[in-house]
């Protein structure tokens, strides 16, 4: 049984995000998609309204679930039985962190590796914060999210 770690902020969970998960559910038996609480991003979503709405949107994949943590992320790997962190790789710009990361997380864990992959062309200009701003502004984000999180945005910057 092969597992993966599907770890971010997820604030929120984008159509890019949703092409990786469905390129990692074809090459893992079980893909848990992990929502950081990461406070240090103050989200607009609570983590548990972004593990619900990563639920809602992952259902058509029977071996993909998601769960929240929060603390040490290769201590979460090893807790699931997990031997790899998935990780979206959009542009050059990404590497650096991305790599920097991977070394950190291997140091902690020789056994759990990082693999990053590439989403579709068509998401690399993507991020949460990008569709929070058009959002924001009354752009239109059914391009970025499916509906019923665009919808979700749209009631959470109403109620802010
Ligand atoms: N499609 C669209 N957007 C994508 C994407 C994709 N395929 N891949 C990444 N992104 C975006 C995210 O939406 C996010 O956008 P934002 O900054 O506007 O919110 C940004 O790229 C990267 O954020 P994210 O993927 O959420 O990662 P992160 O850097 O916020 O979180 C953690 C990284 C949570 C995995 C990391 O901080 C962690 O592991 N924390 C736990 C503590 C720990 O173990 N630390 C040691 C690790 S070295």
């Amino acid at each position: 049984m092969k597992t993966a770690l599907y770890p971010g902020t997820f604030d929120p969970l984008t159509y890019g995000h949703i092409d990786i998960i469905g390129r990692a559910s074809a090459l893992f038996d079980r893909v848990i998609v992990t929502v950081a609480k990461n406070p240090k991003k103050t989200p607009l979503f609570t983590a548990e309204e972004r593990e619900d709405m990563i639920r809602e949107a992952v259902k058509s994949w029977p071996n993909v679930t998601c769960e929240i943590f929060d603390g040490l992320l290769v201590q979460f790997a090893k807790d699931r039985q997990a031997t790899a962190l998935i990780r979206g790789l959009r542009v050059i710009s990404d590497f650096e962190y991305e790599l920097q990361m991977a070394h950190v997380n291997r140091r902690l864990a020789q056994e759990v590796v990082t693999i990053l992959m590439m989403p579709g062309e068509k998401y690399t200009y993507l991020n949460s914060s990008i569709v929070k701003e058009v959002a924001s502004f009354g752009g239109d984000i059914q391009s970025f999210v499916p509906p019923f999180i665009a919808e979700k945005i749209k009631i959470k910057l109403i109620q802010k």
